[in-house]
This record gives structure tokens, C-alpha cells and sequence, in this order.
């Protein structure tokens, strides 16, 4: 079985990613956490391309990486490739946009998840991309998820992504569709 190193040293990435990838043909391991890769890009995309590149490059293995966040129409796209770094934890990450949006009744936003996988010699092999589009609500509603979650709401379903069962969100959310997008790409990779 080919090995595809995850371009992260987060375990609950790797199990992620593992829900997605179920039934590939490939063996996910995850990255040496000495191997540090800095997020440079200025698109969710090129940090994915850059972090499976270099992943790739240095260990002479298949890589696979991703990137995402949240955009704020309003905010001009903020968080956006900063949405991790926005606040120490989720709840000052959310307290923080609640504030930013306070008074603001234009609430659009999208989540966006960018997928790259590299070759051994650091070409980009593949790469995919998932919007979601929806709403910031006025308050943290839901128990589920993490990160923006409670505060992410998706008209489709009249749900925020906390409220929404974990098979739904993991289906319907910009990490579901970059994924659906990358898959039969993945399958048809001759390694
Ligand atoms: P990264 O892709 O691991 O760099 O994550 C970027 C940041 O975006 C995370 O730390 C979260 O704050 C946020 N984020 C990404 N995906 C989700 C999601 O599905 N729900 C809530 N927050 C998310």
C-alpha cells in the first residue's frame, strides 16, 4: 500500500482525514512535528500546494495537505487564511467576529478548504477546492464541531455547522466538497 504523508502533526487531523480517505487504496501517516513548514501563500490553495510541496520534497514521499478558513464578506475576507490565528481559543476566535460584525447586517460568509497532494520530487499532483457558503450569526448556537462552528450558519439546511449531525457536516461542509472533488482524482493516480 503507497504511503501519503499528511502534511500535519495534528492526531485529529490525521483522523479526519482518515474518515474521508476510507476504502482508498492509501496508507495516511502523518509528518515528522521537527519538519515545520511556514504557511507563506496568500490564497488557501498555495499554503496547501506549498505545505504538501515541501512535505513531499523533504522526505521523498507522496504528500497530501490542506488549508482553510473562514471569509467574512463584510470584513473584507477576514478571517480568512488567518481564521486559526484570530484568537487564542474558539471562544475568543468567536467573541472576536461577533464583535467585528456587531451592528453589521451584512452576514454572508463562506468557508473555504483547499486539498493539494504532491508527488515524491514535490510536483503538485493534484488539488481541489470547497466553498460553503452561509451566514455568521448573532450568537453561538449548537454543541457540535469546533473552531466557528456555532456561529456558521448554512440556509440549505437552517442549521448552524454545530447543530448539524457530524455525517451531514461532514458531507455538505468546503471539507465534504473539496474532498467529493478530490477523490476520483486520488483513484486515478498511477503511483
Ligand atoms: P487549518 O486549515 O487547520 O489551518 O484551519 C484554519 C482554521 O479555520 C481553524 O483553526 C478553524 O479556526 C477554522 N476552521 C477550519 N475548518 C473549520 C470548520 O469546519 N469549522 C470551524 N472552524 C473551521
Amino acid at each position: 500500500m503507497p504511503r501519503l504523508i499528511l502534511a500535519t502533526s495534528n492526531p485529529g487531523k490525521l483522523k479526519e482525514f482518515q474518515a474521508y480517505l476510507t476504502g482508498n487504496a492509501w496508507e495516511l501517516a502523518l509528518k515528522p512535528t521537527e519538519l515545520e513548514i511556514e504557511e507563506t501563500g496568500t490564497t488557501f490553495l498555495e499554503n496547501a500546494c506549498l505545505k504538501a510541496a515541501q512535505v513531499a520534497k523533504t522526505l521523498g514521499e507522496w504528500a497530501i495537505a490542506d488549508d482553510s478558513g473562514l471569509s467574512v464578506d463584510a470584513l473584507g475576507g477576514a478571517p480568512g487564511l488567518y481564521s486559526a490565528r484570530y484568537g487564542r481559543s474558539d471562544a475568543e476566535r468567536i467573541a472576536r467576529l461577533l464583535q467585528a460584525l456587531e451592528g453589521e447586517e451584512n452576514r454572508t460568509a463562506q468557508f473555504v478548504c483547499a486539498i493539494a497532494v504532491a508527488r515524491p520530487d514535490g510536483s503538485i499532483a493534484l488539488q481541489a477546492e470547497g466553498i460553503c457558503p452561509g451566514t455568521i450569526t448573532y450568537e453561538a448556537t449548537g454543541m457540535g464541531g469546533f473552531g466557528y462552528d456555532p456561529i456558521f450558519y448554512v440556509p440549505e439546511y437552517g442549521m448552524t455547522y454545530a447543530e448539524m449531525p457530524p455525517d451531514l457536516k461532514h458531507r455538505i461542509s468546503h471539507r465534504g466538497k473539496a474532498f467529493a472533488a478530490l477523490l476520483p482524482q486520488l483513484a486515478e493516480i498511477d503511483f
